[in-house]
């Protein structure tokens, strides 16, 4: 099971560190559970640096498909390396809603991203209007198929996706354990298809849209879901580590 906080654009330095070294003090063992930690960009050398030895991973929210030149108010991915960076959320729908980013760019920046051996959080889901038309499943394969596409993944470990519908995002409302096991099951038979039934059989789904302490424990006994992509709850330690707790059982 994976567990990953996107802290989305909130706390200042003094906060993230505060925040960071709260739940690195309390996580407790991570042998049965993976846990990653988004910060902003600007705070994520100091993250890193209270993550440093405790088995938390470090990852970021964004890259830019280029290597490197002049692409002003971008970040590569050597340097999301260089501060530590282990994995990177790609393509979340709010930088597809807000940052106008497609499955063809979400696809260059994963390619990239795991030309520098990061791992990328690929994330696909539904609006509301697809969902209530029924064409949700259509939907998210077509952001699966080519978000993906040309992506190099041998190992399950280089790689995971992450369900998010759109309409359970910071909404509190949160897709049913079946229609999350419906998704997920889906996505199951996309990622054995792209990349062979042994590598994908066992790259990580996370469900995210409103996890929380009470709601996690359900969601993650569902059949294919890996763990999950936390947002609002990841912003405060105690409810991050009940959820962290609930992927342990
Ligand atoms: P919430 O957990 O705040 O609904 O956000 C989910 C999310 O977008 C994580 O990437």
């Amino acid at each position: 099971m994976l567990v990953v906080g996107n802290w989305k654009m909130n706390l200042d330095l003094a906060a993230a560190r505060q925040l960071s070294s709260a739940i690195a003090a309390s996580i407790g063992p991570l042998d049965t559970v993976d846990v990653g930690m988004c910060p902003p960009f600007v705070a994520l050398d100091a993250v890193f640096a209270v993550l440093h030895g405790t088995g938390i991973r470090l990852g970021a929210q964004n890259m830019h498909e280029e290597e490197g030149g002049a692409y002003t108010g971008e970040v590569s991915a050597s340097m999301l390396r260089a501060v530590g960076c282990h994995y990177v959320i790609l393509g979340h729908s709010e930088r597809r809603q807000y940052a106008g980013e497609t499955d063809q760019t979400v696809s260059k920046k994963a390619r990239k991203a795991r030309e520098h051996n990061l791992v990328p959080i690929v994330c696909v889901g539904e609006s509301l209007p697809q969902r209530e038309a029924g064409t949700h499943q259509a939907v998210v394969e077509k952001q699966v198929m080519e978000s993906l596409s040309g992506v190099d993944c041998t190992h399950a470990s280089e790689l995971v996706v992450a369900y998010e519908p759109v309409w359970a995002i910071g909404t509190g409302e949160t897709a049913s354990p079946q229609q999350v096991a419906d998704m997920h099951g889906h996505i199951r038979r996309l990622l054995e298809h792209l990349f062979g039934r042994a590598v994908g059989s066992g790259i990580p789904i996370l469900y995210g849209g409103s996890v929380k302490p009470s709601n996690a424990q359900e969601l993650f006994n569902q059949p294919n879901v890996d763990g999950g992509l936390i947002g609002g709850a990841s912003l405060r330690a105690e409810d991050f580590l009940s959820i962290v707790n609930a992927a342990r059982r």
